[in-house]
């Protein structure tokens, strides 16, 4: 099984797995959550189909989402990703076609946790393991034009909005990170 565990001060970064269910759906099932994640709330059993999707796009790919566990009271705090963008709404049943595509990074939390700094403290780690793992020469992150928390997030992690692009059957707003930015901004981090 390709999977990886992440770690950041605060946060345990697991592989989408059963034992998430309960926590994912009370995230998922959140309107004000979803509401530029698809618009559309899930049931159990949705959750439970995604957190199935999401292991196969592990074994396929040796990247994909993470729950977030809250290390001081394991609870699932939020889920993000490093994964394949695709230019349909849907997924395809063949992963192996879009493994042509950008990688791009994704998180949410749930509104319990949001204005601790916690997506930030994801990010940085998912983004760390995408440039140390993947030959890529750059990071691209998505999100409803007026998803303006997202776009915060994006800033924090040095990202630069290149503009409007059709992703995900839809036309997003879409910021990039280069290797070399990443590398430039990790060294500045290191003097402060
Ligand atoms: C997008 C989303 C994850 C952002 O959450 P968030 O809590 O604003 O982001 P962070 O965890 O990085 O926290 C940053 C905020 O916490 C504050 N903060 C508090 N303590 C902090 C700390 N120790 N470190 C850093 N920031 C801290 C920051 O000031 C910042 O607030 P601001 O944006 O008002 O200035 C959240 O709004 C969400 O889950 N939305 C629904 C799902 C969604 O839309 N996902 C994105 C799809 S593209």
């Amino acid at each position: 099984m390709r999977t990886t565990t992440l770690h950041t001060q605060r946060l345990r970064l697991e592989p989408f797995d059963e034992c998430h269910l309960d926590g994912l759906h009370e995230m998922h099932r959140l309107p004000e959550v979803m509401r530029y994640v698809g618009g559309q709330t899930e049931t159990r059993e949705q959750t439970g189909s995604v957190i199935a999707r999401v292991k196969r796009c592990w074994a396929a790919w040796g990247t994909s989402w993470w729950a977030f566990i809250e290390t001081k009271s394991e609870r699932v705090a939020g889920a993000g990703c490093i994964q394949y963008l695709r230019r349909d709404a849907s997924p395809p049943e063949d992963l192996e076609s879009l493994k042509n595509n950008p990688l791009e990074i994704g998180w949410r939390l749930h509104p319990d946790c949001w204005g601790q700094g916690l997506a930030t403290e994801a990010a940085r780690c998912m983004a760390a393991f995408a440039f140390d793992r993947f030959p890529i020469e750059e990071l691209l992150a998505v999100r409803h034009p007026e998803n303006t928390a997202s776009g915060r997030v994006m800033d924090r992690l040095g990202m630069r909005l290149r503009g409007l692009e059709p992703w995900y059957g839809t036309t997003v707003a879409t910021h990039v990170i280069t290797r070399g930015e990443w590398q430039h901004n990790l060294s500045g981090a290191n003097k402060t």
